[in-house]
């Protein structure tokens, strides 16, 4: 393993105030976003929304790296160049999801435990060699009655210290995202707790299975209401809860932490960035950006509509995007960015 080149990269991912772009919606996500706006959910429809999205002119300006999933990295553009290949030759970093999803956690009704951790060394290494530098698993963690259990709780750490632990032996940045679901009507507060209690959690598994801190990229979901919440908490609240929860649960040595949207409308993702990064009530240790799919994906999806002709349209809306939430990583953004 050779960790100098792991912290590098994970440097890298997070500097310049640039953010890490997730596309790396599975086969059956994807399809289902297809669905809902009338888009056909082929295999060959899901390339050419993945090319529009990868070949968006300048999108190296304001993004680091692209997480693809299997099935994009193995595809090509119409002139036969692997998407691969665009990506890392546009100055951008490779990256991909590798976890296999999640499946009911047996005993525990209603939870969920992310698997993929079988034949994941020989994953790696054979994505390592495709020119990959950093990878991404996912763990779901609900927010209900009596939910979510300790057993959910630590079960997923444990997956995602173990994947994250096997990253780095590939010469692989591991992001590791804890994601604590908004959907529901629970508080900020409730939302608080949990993340903490998960955060905790992880960083213990990670320190157990001896992953190396300055070679990872965090990526938690904001601390926020749930999104049927009557009482939804305001910007400057999310701010200094969500920095709060952070300084409490994530050491120092971690280089970067990037957000998810997590179902927040792109505007108002790109509204909780900027308030987070110009938090000034102590000094942030950690680079803070973002790595969304939907917050920067879905306007320019809905102009698109699986039409040749909207291509030049939607790549401007996903730039646009994307200069926003680099601007909030600069504190810069406001509503003056937004077209009228
Ligand atoms: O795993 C989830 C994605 O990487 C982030 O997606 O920004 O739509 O929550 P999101």
């Amino acid at each position: 393993m050779n960790i100098e080149n792991v912290t590098r990269t994970a440097k890298k991912m997070v500097a310049d105030h640039k953010g890490i772009l997730a596309i790396d919606e599975s086969i059956a996500s994807c399809n289902k976003r297809f669905a809902k706006i009338g888009i056909s959910q082929t295999e060959d429809c899901r390339r050419s929304y993945r090319d529009l999205i990868i070949t968006t002119p300048n999108l190296s300006n304001y993004i680091s790296g692209v997480i693809l999933c299997d099935e994009t990295i193995r595809q090509y553009r119409k002139d036969g160049t692997a998407f691969a290949k665009y990506i890392i030759d546009s100055g951008m970093l490779l990256g991909i999801k590798v976890d296999g999803g999640e499946k009911d956690l047996a005993g525990h009704s209603g939870e969920m435990i992310t698997e993929g951790i079988d034949g994941l060394r020989e994953r790696l290494a054979t994505y390592a060699q495709m020119g990959v530098r950093f990878a991404k698993w996912r763990a779901e963690i609900i927010i209900g009655d009596h939910m979510p259990s300790k057993g959910c709780i630590d079960a997923n750490a444990h997956s995602l210290a173990r994947y994250a632990a096997l990253c780095q032996e590939a010469g692989i940045v591991p992001i590791v995202e804890p994601e604590v679901i908004m959907d529901g009507d629970h508080s900020i507060e409730t939302c608080n707790n949990v993340t903490t209690a998960v955060l905790h959690a992880v960083f213990n598994q990670l320190y157990r299975q001896r992953v190396v801190l300055e070679g990872i990229i965090l990526k938690p979901n904001m601390v926020i209401s749930g999104l049927q919440c009557p009482h939804q908490a305001s910007i400057n609240e999310v701010a200094d809860a969500t920095i709060n929860c952070l300084l409490h649960t994530v050491p120092a040595a971690v280089p970067g932490i990037a957000f998810l949207s997590g179902g927040q409308t792109a505007r108002l993702a790109s509204e909780h960035l900027n308030a987070m990064n110009k938090w000034t009530k102590s000094t942030i240790p950690w680079a803070l950006t973002f790595s969304y799919a939907r917050a920067i994906q879905q306007p320019a999806l809905e102009i698109w509509q699986g039409k040749d002709l909207n291509i030049e349209e939607a790549q401007a809306e996903l730039l646009h995007r994307a200069k926003c939430n680099y601007a909030a990583n600069c504190r810069e953004y406001t509503d003056l960015y937004e077209k009228a």
